[in-house]
């Protein structure tokens, strides 16, 4: 999919503002806090139904107005316009100006992958954030995914609940366990689809990137032994064996919302053992690996956004970067500056100023 026109109305430090992509290598420039990844910031809520930066929306109202409305047309084989009112007291999301019911109906409609610097935090934060990239991810390709986790999330906080009495009832136990183990076989078979169709892609990529011969893989860390065909057995005897437990600890303490997803470089967890630079072309290697996966999954490319990223990397990389996404998707990517060497005829330029974008850069 290509994104053509953006329309912010009072969304983070803009007012009012209009952009119109080109469909190849896009560069918007600005001075620190201009609003570069505001911007970016507004086309991953229409992809997520949320921001990448904060869980409060009300943060991203413009200073003193009442919503902020984003407003994008892409293509998509036809033509397509989405929308997203935001109000402190919640969101509408439209599809062609009609409010859809369900935001499952609108996630991933038009989607975009995100390389950010914090990105790398993910290597040393708690598995729930590399769980929720995964969710994120497979969420946007899969609304049976998305059916699945939310009624997994609901089970399990009633089997909480129910374990919270000193009695709990034993019948109710087990109906929601078996509705549990189905959900989860859902959730696992698609999760591990996401690890092996992902991990296909990093190896070449990384070594597209760095030059190093370096094996680079993700790990999914189920709850059961993904490589067993008997999902659905293995689980039953895993809600089983951990019944009395669950009931002594008054908390579910197994399953696929204590999962893990580890990166992995040369058979040893990332975190550890990669350098910083190692750690940075890995996270670059998974994205552009994800963009892959989608159009795998979804027979559609995504959008890749790259803030702030260029500054981070040596000319030579730099250059890889640009020559390696250049022509395979369209990019919007951030910078304070346009590098000289990517003054081409091929990129479309940006300026932010005064909250303003002008089209045609610094000159
Ligand atoms: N709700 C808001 N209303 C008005 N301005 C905002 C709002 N949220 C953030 N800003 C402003 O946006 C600026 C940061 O924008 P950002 O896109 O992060 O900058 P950068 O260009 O460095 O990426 C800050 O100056 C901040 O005050
Ligand atoms: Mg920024």
């Amino acid at each position: 999919m290509i994104a053509e026109e953006l329309h912010l109305k009072n969304f983070r430090s803009y007012e009012s503002c209009s952009i119109s992509f080109s469909e190849g290598m896009n560069i918007i420039t600005g001075n620190n806090a201009a609003g570069k990844t505001n911007l970016l910031e507004s086309l991953v809520y229409l992809s997520l139904t949320r921001s990448h930066r904060i869980n409060d929306d009300s943060q991203l109202i413009h200073y003193g107005t009442k919503y902020a409305q984003i407003s994008c047309s892409f293509k998509d084989g036809i033509e397509k316009k989405i929308s997203a009112l935001i109000r402190p007291d919640g969101k509408t999301l439209l599809i062609e100006k009609q409010p859809v019911k369900r935001s499952s109906e609108f996630v991933g409609m038009l989607n975009v992958v995100l390389f950010a610097p914090d990105d790398l935090g993910v290597f040393t934060d708690a598995p729930r954030a590399r769980r929720r990239i995964m969710n994120q991810e497979i969420t946007k390709i899969s609304p049976k995914y998305l059916a699945a986790l939310t009624d997994y999330q609901n089970l399990l906080k009633e089997r909480n609940s129910l374990l919270k009495n000193s009695m709990p009832d034993g019948r109710m136990l087990e109906v929601l366990d078996a509705q549990m183990i189905q959900k989860s076989a859902v959730i696992i078979q698609a999760r591990k689809a996401f690890a092996v169709g992902i991990s296909q892609y990093m190896k070449p990529q990384y070594m597209n990137l760095s030059d190093e011969d370096t094996d680079c893989r993700l790990k999914y860390v189920s709850c059961i032994d993904t490589d067993e065909s008997d999902v659905k057995q293995q689980l039953e005897r895993m809600y089983f064996d951990s019944r009395q437990r669950d009931i002594e600890n008054h908390v579910t303490g197994f399953g696929i919302h204590r999962e893990d997803l580890i990166f992995e470089l040369d058979h040893r967890g990332v975190t550890e053992h990669a350098s910083q630079g190692q750690k940075r072309m890995m996270m670059l290697a998974f994205k552009m690996s994800l963009l892959q996966f989608i159009e795998d999954a979804s027979k559609k490319k995504a959008v890749f956004l790259l803030d702030d990223v260029l500054s981070e990397l040596d000319r030579n990389r730099q250059q890889k970067l640009i020559e390696l996404t250049s022509g395979k998707w369209q990019c919007i990517i951030t910078a304070t500056e346009l590098p000289a060497y990517l003054k081409m005829n091929s990129i479309k330029e940006f300026r932010i100023r005064d909250g303003k974008i002008e089209t045609g850069g610094s000159e």
